[in-house]
């Protein structure tokens, strides 16, 4: 089968590590560059290995001249939305980078956009492609009932940049990976939130560096967050770690080596699972089966959005002080989607949702 003919939008410091991938990747075939800024564009095609490759700064015109088959969106969180739009209204399949948007509402509008074009929306949530992630999902599913699952994360990264100016950056940057993965681990939704965050007096960071959440998930299982950016010294892994309890016993991942469990004296030995690739190759080769096959991958937006969601929640119940339910953010930002929606197609698919939750069940992964 020839490769998957793909146009890459926003050639920046991740859209570099995007150029690489897709160049590694014999299943597509990276055919023209958008940015708004040119020269960026320009840069990527130098990265990409073929100056030659068509730049431009209208992805519909490049699309059309260059016969895109797919399009990856690797533009900052603000233009995911018209940008992910864009290339589903053009009939393109859509592999993009976490968040799904800037808010909630555009990603339930996105979902919607997807459902009214038939297109597949991807959200690739690098973290999920991990083997040793799969791994300990495998020794979770061995410990019977589940109680727990805590993830601590400590690092003292100095960025410089955005991030060093931004509110909330723990929870918006760095957080949603973790969430993410946890639903994963759990095979189970989010029910509430209470969640406290804060800057401790040596931070370098504008915003709160540090967080403390905890997620109450379906059948009343607890998830606990606790995480700093700014925690120098005996610094986690960038996976954070990770230990789950439940009634046969307890298992654990320090985010960077093969995980284990103790099955009250006896090591665990869980069956093995089919490997998923690494980040963000995992997810590209994940999404070219996807167009490939018609299925419904892991990250297809539907199901990516209560992870974004997560995070709306954890950020309302910072700054409330009060534990927030998950079903109140997603029927605000449902309310929000459609008041602000313009295409009168999406606002129609928003309108038929009986329930969010229902709507966003309603695609569960078939790979
Ligand atoms: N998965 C991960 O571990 C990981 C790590 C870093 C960044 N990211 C994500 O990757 C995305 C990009 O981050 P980055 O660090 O590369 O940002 P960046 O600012 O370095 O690059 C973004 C590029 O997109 C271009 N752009 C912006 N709006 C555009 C538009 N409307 N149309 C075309 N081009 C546009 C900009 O000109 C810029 O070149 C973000 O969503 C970020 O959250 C993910």
């Amino acid at each position: 089968m020839s490769p998957l003919r793909v146009l890459q939008v926003g050639a920046g410091g991740m859209g570099r590590a995007w150029l690489a991938t897709v160049a590694a990747d014999p299943e597509v075939e990276l055919v023209g560059i958008v940015d708004l800024d040119l020269d960026a564009a320009r840069a990527g095609a130098e990265h990409a290995g073929d100056p030659s490759i068509p730049v431009g700064t209208d992805l519909t015109v490049l699309a059309a001249e260059t016969g895109a088959e797919a399009v990856l969106d690797i533009t900052v969180p603000v233009a995911h939305h018209p940008v992910t739009l864009q290339a589903l209204r053009a009939g393109l399949p859509v592999l993009g980078e976490k968040p799904a948007a800037q808010t909630v509402a555009e990603a339930l509008s996105l979902a919607a956009a997807a459902e009214a074009t038939g297109k597949l929306f991807m959200v690739s949530q690098s973290r999920r492609y991990n083997d040793q992630l799969v791994a300990f999902r495998q020794h979770v599913r061995d410990l019977g009932a589940v109680g727990g699952l805590s993830t601590r994360f400590a690092k003292a990264p100095h960025f410089g940049g955005f991030r060093e100016e931004m509110d909330d950056v723990l929870l918006l940057d760095m957080a949603i990976h973790a969430f993410d993965s946890a639903r994963y681990v759990l095979e189970r939704d989010p029910v509430s939130v209470y969640c406290e965050s804060w800057n401790p007096s040596w931070s370098w960071y504008r915003g709160d560096a540090a967080a403390a959440a905890v997620f109450t998930f379906e059948d009343d299982i607890r998830y606990v967050y606790d995480g700093s950016w700014c925690a120098p010294g005996a610094e986690t892994s960038w996976n954070g770690d990770w230990r789950a309890s439940g009634a046969a016993g307890t298992a654990l991942w320090d985010g960077d080596h093969d995980p284990s469990s103790d099955l009250d004296g006896t090591p665990g030995s869980p069956a093995a699972a089919p490997s998923v690739g690494h980040e963000i190759a995992g997810s590209l080769a994940s999404f070219v089966r996807a167009v490939r096959s018609g299925g419904t991958p892991d990250g297809e937006v539907h199901g990516n959005v209560m992870s974004l969601t997560m995070v709306d929640a954890a950020i309302t119940s910072a700054r409330s002080g009060r534990r927030v339910v998950i079903d109140e953010v997603l029927e605000q930002a449902h309310r929000d989607a459609l008041a602000a929606e313009q295409d009168e197609t999406i606002r129609d698919r928003l309108a038929a949702w009986d329930s969010v939750r229902g709507a966003l069940r309603e695609r569960l992964p078939t790979s």
